[in-house]
């Protein structure tokens, strides 16, 4: 054994200096070359941002939590596949700031929930879901129907996302307002809902 690594055996503090650069190299050699990969980076084809409506959905689907019982990230499985539909690319979520893969499922997984059911479906099941599921321990969330999205704000939402990369028009930001005016926080969550994993590029829903 060389004269230096009787050192480094002996001196534990060199140790741990020598540990966290090799960790550290480790580590950015597998994340570095990810924020250049374009399968990573650039859009799924066909991808659409979220509409105002929908991204106010979706500002909604993150203060309710919902995210604690549902992920949006179907694994390369075959049980998952089978289950939810084609499983999820990097490139489906590079305009989700911030995104929502989760991993927790006390629920389904909703990636590609959009389509799948009717708008008054979930309008039941978010009032109710056991009127649909008796068996079902997912809250109610019947004040969403009773609440106005607070349509002032959401232009300067679009611009936001827009800063971040999201490629709204001048004139989705200008309309933003009136699309979203008079909504309820229903309508706008029931939008991002059957929005999801419809933009995707594998298009085979
Ligand atoms: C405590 C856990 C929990 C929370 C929180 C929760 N859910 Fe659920 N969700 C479930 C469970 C369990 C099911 C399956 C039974 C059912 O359909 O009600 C489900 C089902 C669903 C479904 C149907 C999915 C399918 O493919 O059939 C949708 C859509 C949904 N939830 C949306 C939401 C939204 C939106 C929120 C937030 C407002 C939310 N959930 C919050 C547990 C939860």
């Amino acid at each position: 054994m060389s004269v230096t690594h009787d050192k480094v055996e002996k001196n534990i503090g060199l140790m741990a200096v020598l540990i966290a650069i090799v960790v550290s190299v480790g580590g950015i050699v597998e994340i570095v070359p990810l924020m250049y990969s374009a399968s990573t980076t650039e859009p799924a084809e066909g991808l659409q941002p979220y509409s105002a409506l929908a991204l106010e959905g979706r500002d909604i689907y993150i203060r309710e939590g919902c995210y604690g019982c549902h992920s949006q990230m179907i694994r390369t499985l075959r049980y998952e596949t089978e289950r939810y539909g084609p499983y999820s690319t990097a490139g489906e979520s590079v305009w989700d700031h911030p995104f929502q893969w989760g991993s927790k499922r006390t629920g389904p997984d909703l990636a590609r929930v959009g389509g799948r059911y009717s708008d008054e479906w979930h309008e039941v099941h978010l009032l109710d879901p056991r009127t649909l599921v008796p068996e079902s321990n997912m809250p109610a969330y019947p004040w969403l129907a009773e609440r106005l999205i607070k349509a002032d704000k959401t232009a300067s939402k679009l611009k936001a996302m827009k800063t971040l990369g999201v490629p709204y028009s001048e004139a989705d930001i200008a309309g933003a307002q009136a699309a979203v005016e008079g909504k309820t926080e229903m309508q706008a969550l029931i939008a991002y809902l059957q929005s999801l994993g419809r933009t995707q590029g594998q298009g085979n829903r």
